[in-house]
């Protein structure tokens, strides 16, 4: 006999479309592998006059989401709506009532993630999240499942599509970022409010969530140094393109047996980086673990159909599984030297001041002394000239991390700087850096 399924979806905007439209198409499919007929039971929107992009007649459309989490006869609950409200209290009744829940929904997990799992755990359900993270990348299955034996020393990845796709133009088409942006919402890969993509909110709600897979902390007691891409221009762009590099947002976490250090901002990294050739919507993962060594995961990380797959994929993993995995349970453990972390004594950053915003040539000066190291490895900082076009910036490579000369500024009161951190290639030659950018002197 067949077994019956009934879902309740919480949304049907981009994500919850694709999820009707994949089961509909697969239900064969689904049917052949698992002996499954999946049936959609109820469907809570906002609004239930709006005109869908699939067809919905013979479904029932709500806008009371008690009908769907108080329903007996749902089995699982999809929720695919976004936000805090009502979204956590849909999800944590959900769970209380004793039925799986598979969300796409890296706010609500990013924030709520470790109670709601406890949630989950002490009522023997499922809560499962696959399409928080690189939508259709299968990242928090590989850590969750496929790493068990491996001790994760660092994450470090492209996790915001919206991002990705205006660094690409602006690199590749000489684009500023306010028309980059524009085609990325003409497109579709950003919304009407990018506030979230392009201050790195999102990215950083995703890298919490792989921290708290891959480390063992909790996503509640995790700080993100967060830095968004609104301020990088074409000057910056020409830079990294002639030191042979480009401008990614990164997002990256890093465990040394005590602490994790987690941050998402824009880096200058070079071409060799694997991360450099993620172009346009793509996402990427770099997991760094000891047994495995590095893996590279990529994929598209957001949009209808590879969100939806992931989705799908929970839901066949709770119908698989009479005795499903949960979140790993991580012993503390103690890294070996390879995997130590700390600020690297050969960091650079790239600092990008306005001339005119400079106070005095003396801040110029400042930095030079300030930073510029002695001893055997002496590093200058080095003065860029990009083209005629920067006349009005201080373009310079420093020799220290990003953080410190940023608080050194913030100190300084300096105004309207960008630093970030530079990964690019330098060597030294009889005490000077050679950069690949043809005008540096130092
Ligand atoms: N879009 C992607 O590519 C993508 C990728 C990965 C993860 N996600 C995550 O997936 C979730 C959904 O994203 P989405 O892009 O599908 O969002 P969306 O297109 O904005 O759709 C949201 C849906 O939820 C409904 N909804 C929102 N608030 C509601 C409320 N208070 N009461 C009742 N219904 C409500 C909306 O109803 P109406 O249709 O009536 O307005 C709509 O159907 C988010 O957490 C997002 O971060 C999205």
């Amino acid at each position: 006999m067949i077994r019956k399924v009934q879902i309740g979806l919480l949304g049907l905007g981009t994500v919850g479309t694709g999820v009707v439209k994949a089961l509909r198409e697969n239900s064969g499919h689904i049917l052949s592998q698992l002996g499954v007929s999946i049936e959609i039971n109820k469907i809570l929107v906002k609004d239930v006059e709006k005109e869908r992009r699939v067809e919905v007649e013979a479904l029932q459309l709500i806008t009371d989401g008690s009908l769907i989490v108080d329903d007996p006869e749902i089995d699982i609950v999809v929720e695919v709506m976004g936000g805090i409200v009502p979204a956590y209290t849909l999800v944590k009744k959900a769970l209380e009532s004793g039925k799986h829940v598979v969300t796409a929904n890296k706010e609500l997990l990013a924030k709520r993630g470790q109670e709601l799992l406890q949630l989950a755990t002490d009522r023997h359900v499922h809560l499962l999240y696959e399409a928080s993270v690189g939508g259709g990348i299968p990242v928090i299955r590989t850590l969750q499942a496929y790493l068990s034996a491996n001790r994760v020393s660092s994450l470090r990845g492209i996790l915001n599509g919206t991002c990705n796709y205006i660094l690409t133009q602006m690199a590749e088409q000489g684009s500023s970022f306010v028309s980059a942006l524009a085609q990325a919402q003409a497109a579709g890969f950003a919304e009407a409010d990018p506030t979230n993509d392009v201050e790195g909110l999102d990215a950083s709600y995703k890298l919490m969530i792989l921290a708290s897979m891959a480390f063992p902390v909790t996503s509640g007691e995790l700080q993100v140094q967060r830095q968004g891409i609104t301020e990088i221009n074409e000057v910056d762009m020409t830079v990294a393109k002639k030191m042979d590099g480009v401008i990614k947002l990164v997002a990256e976490a890093s465990y040394d047996g005590e602490s994790v250090t987690l941050s998402v901002g824009p880096q200058m990294i070079p071409n060799s980086d694997p991360l450099a050739r993620i172009r346009d919507e793509f996402n990427a993962v770099l997991i760094q673990a000891d047994v495995v060594g590095d893996l590279l995961l990529v994929g598209k990380g957001a949009g209808e159909r590879p969100t939806a797959s992931a989705v799908i994929e929970d839901m066949m993993a709770i119908l698989q599984s009479d005795n499903p995995r949960f979140r790993k349970p991580i012993d503390p453990w103690t890294p070996n030297d390879s995997t130590q972390q700390g600020e690297s004594s050969r960091s650079w950053s790239y600092l990008r001041i306005k001339r005119d915003k400079l106070q005095e040539e003396s801040l110029l000066e400042a930095v030079t002394s300030k930073f510029s190291s002695h001893g055997a490895d002496e590093r200058l900082p080095l003065m860029l000239h990009a083209n005629h076009h920067a006349s009005d910036d201080i373009l310079m490579l420093v020799p220290v991390s990003s953080t410190l000369l940023s608080d050194w500024l913030k100190e300084k009161n300096a105004r309207d700087w960008l630093v970030l951190p530079f990964k690019g290639e330098l060597s030294y030659e009889k005490g000077k850096v050679v950069t690949h950018f043809s005008e540096a002197i130092s």
